[in-house]
């Protein structure tokens, strides 16, 4: 997802943006581009592929100023290419622009700015953006911001320069984020804190319909209709050392290891110190009893990875809480008219909390009476500020495209908000919740052992990483993390899998099966046990190959499988956050097994902030 970087101060101002754009990778990107004013004025120079190829350019001929804007682009109209990239310039190139998100109407737009005799050599809508600058230019940078976003529909955060202006930098968000560092004498802007980490602690969140005009001196806060703002800082007191890899080969592989402090992280301050109860502060939940009696029923909404969240989340709540649950993916959730009416509660579940279709969802569900909650991994994120109730899940900074700890720390949010309903509502007795708050508090230590028998995993990733195509297979449970388990799989090692009900298998994909086919057959429910089993025999009679994922001490499975990787026991309900640990590494593996580029994977980012 576009990443957008901009300094005004003293340093070399190209230094400034190559590293934050650097910090911004990590959201994925397919080229990016910098501007910077140069005592020719403004001068412009981009590179499609990794930002070192934008970096030997600047080596060769550096871009010498002190204030700029750069960019990190993933392509959503016109494919990536030199000219495509950001920053993108008007025709006098008096006026730059670096943009995050989408012009819904820049075909008009486009349409109506060449009538008018503008030229243009991208296939960007962000092109449009510094062309319509340009002809609302009056002598005010600020106005004619003001008065060409007027005009824009859509998503974006933007950087603006304009070389008639060199003493100002111009920040807008509007549905993209978009932050402001203050330094003394310097300020910055960027898509995230870690671009900015490096020189600024203090940050002014910016809102949607808000701008900023940054000068070497000082940061002014303005509505889009012009009004001043006033707002504090927001002062970072968390290091950028925790955002690195820590002697990990690995992003991903760092953040599978720190699932068992991010599950403390995230149950800590909200279990009792008698371990019986599950206790949330208003901001987290702040109905009162009777307001949650009148909840009638519940929508998790999500995307990917977070929707297999809401798909354990489902379960969760109607077994400890009995309240009907309807999970959706979020870019489906708003054009299906979901009968949302005051007694809903919309849970939205996104680690980033900017995922433009969850966002979206988010909107419908209040617009139509809804209270909602979000599951979300960023405070101060777009799903944070928008929900009427927050559960943060302290998963720390999640650098790695492929979600793995905040996938899990989804799932201790909604163990958490289950028992918390079933307290309430009395749905369950305070010894089951007690038995549940204690199993829950072992899982960390039994995430720390299955990660001892990473090698085991390795060695049937790499038996995995010379197929083309598999099958996951699982039960109630089961089946919610084995969707999980082949997006990950698919996502970075690029094999192909499919993730079944065992019990679907046999009407069609079983077709599919022959000799050596890889199945992996997930088995930890135990009421399911036997039920699985026949599916795996099905599947055994056609040659396919049984690698299983069961609990410790179970030895009817064992007998049916080729490879066998358990789990330590836990309680039916809790067993999605252990058993998808294997499969993580799994995927990690298999990655590794076939050289791909395990943090950054094709074709994906990190952030989806486009719909
Ligand atoms: C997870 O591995 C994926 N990269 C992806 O499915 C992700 O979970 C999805 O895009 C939702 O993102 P969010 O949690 O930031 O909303």
């Amino acid at each position: 997802m576009c990443g957008i970087v901009g300094y005004i101060g003293n340093r070399n101002s190209q230094e400034v943006l190559i590293e934050g754009l650097s910090k911004l990778e990590y959201r994925g990107y397919d080229s990016a581009g910098v501007a910077v004013f140069t005592d020719k004025g403004l001068e412009v120079k981009k590179a499609k592929g990794r930002l070192a190829n934008l970096e030997s350019q600047l080596q060769d001929s550096p871009l010498k100023g002190t204030i700029g804007i750069g960019h990190t682009r993933w392509a959503t109209h016109g494919k990536p290419s030199d000219v495509n990239s950001h920053p993108h310039l008007d025709d006098t190139h008096k006026f730059s622009v670096v943009h995050n998100g989408i012009i819904e109407n820049y075909a008009t737009l486009k349409e109506e700015l060449i009538g008018r005799g503008h030229v243009f050599v991208s296939q960007t809508d962000t092109e449009v953006i510094s062309h319509l600058i340009a002809e609302e230019y009056k002598g005010n940078i600020v106005e004619a911001v003001q008065r060409a976003v007027r005009k824009m529909r859509g998503a974006y955060a933007l950087g603006v320069l304009t070389e008639y202006e060199p003493d100002k930098l111009i920040a807008v968000r509007n549905a993209s984020p978009l932050i402001i560092g203050v330094g003394e004498g310097e300020n910055f802007i960027g898509s995230d804190i870690p671009a900015l980490l490096n020189y600024t602690r203090d940050i002014y969140i910016l809102n949607d319909g808000e701008m900023a005009v940054l000068t070497r001196d000082g940061v002014e806060l303005l509505t889009l209709e012009g009004n001043f703002i006033s707002r504090e800082t927001f002062h970072v007191d968390w290091d950028l050392t925790t955002a690195e890899k820590a002697g990990f080969d690995h992003f991903m592989l760092k953040e599978i290891h720190e699932q068992p402090k991010a599950y403390r992280d995230t149950m800590s301050a909200r279990i009792s110190e008698d371990g019986k109860r599950v206790v949330l502060t208003p901001a987290e939940f702040g109905l009162s009893k009777e307001e949650i009696k009148d909840i009638h029923n519940i929508h998790i909404v999500a995307c990917g990875t977070a929707y297999h969240a809401g798909l354990v989340g489902k379960s969760v709540i109607e077994k400890l809480a009995r309240i009907p649950v309807e999970t959706d993916v979020a870019s489906e959730y708003r054009y299906r008219s979901p009968i949302i009416t005051k007694h809903t509660l919309v849970i939205v579940v996104s680690q980033s909390g900017e995922t433009a279709d969850t966002l979206a969802a988010l909107r419908e569900a209040k617009k139509n009476g809804a209270r909602v909650l979000a599951i979300t991994n960023v405070v101060g994120s777009s799903v944070a500020r928008e929900a009427d109730f927050v559960i943060t899940t302290w998963a720390g900074p999640e650098i790695a495209v492929a979600s793995t700890k905040a996938y899990t720390t989804q799932l201790i949010g909604f163990y958490l908000f289950g028992l918390y309903l079933a307290e309430t509502l009395e749905t369950q007795t305070p010894e089951v919740i007690a038995e549940t708050i204690a199993a829950m508090k072992a899982l960390p230590e039994q995430v720390e052992a299955i990660l001892t028998q990473s090698d085991d995993i390795k060695a049937i990733a790499e038996e995995i990483a010379k197929h083309e195509d598999l099958f996951f297979i699982g039960r109630g449970l089961d089946y919610a993390v084995s969707l999980e388990g082949s997006l990950k799989l698919k996502e970075i090692s690029y094999i192909h899998s499919e993730a079944y009900a065992s019990g679907e298998l046999k009407h069609g994909t079983l077709a599919l099966i022959e000799d050596n086919v890889p199945v992996i057959a997930l088995a930890t429910q135990e009421d399911l046990l036997e039920k699985t089993i026949s599916n795996i025999q099905e599947v055994v009679a056609r040659g396919g190959h049984i690698i299983g994922i069961g609990e410790d001490g179970n030895p009817d499975f064992s007998r049916h499988v080729n490879h066998l990787f358990t789990i330590p026991r836990t309680l039916s309900l809790l067993t999605p956050a252990l058993a998808v640990v294997p499969l993580q590494l799994l995927a990690y593996y298999a990655s590794i097994a076939r050289g791909n580029d395990v943090d950054k994977p094709r074709n994906l980012a990190k952030s989806v902030t486009v719909e």
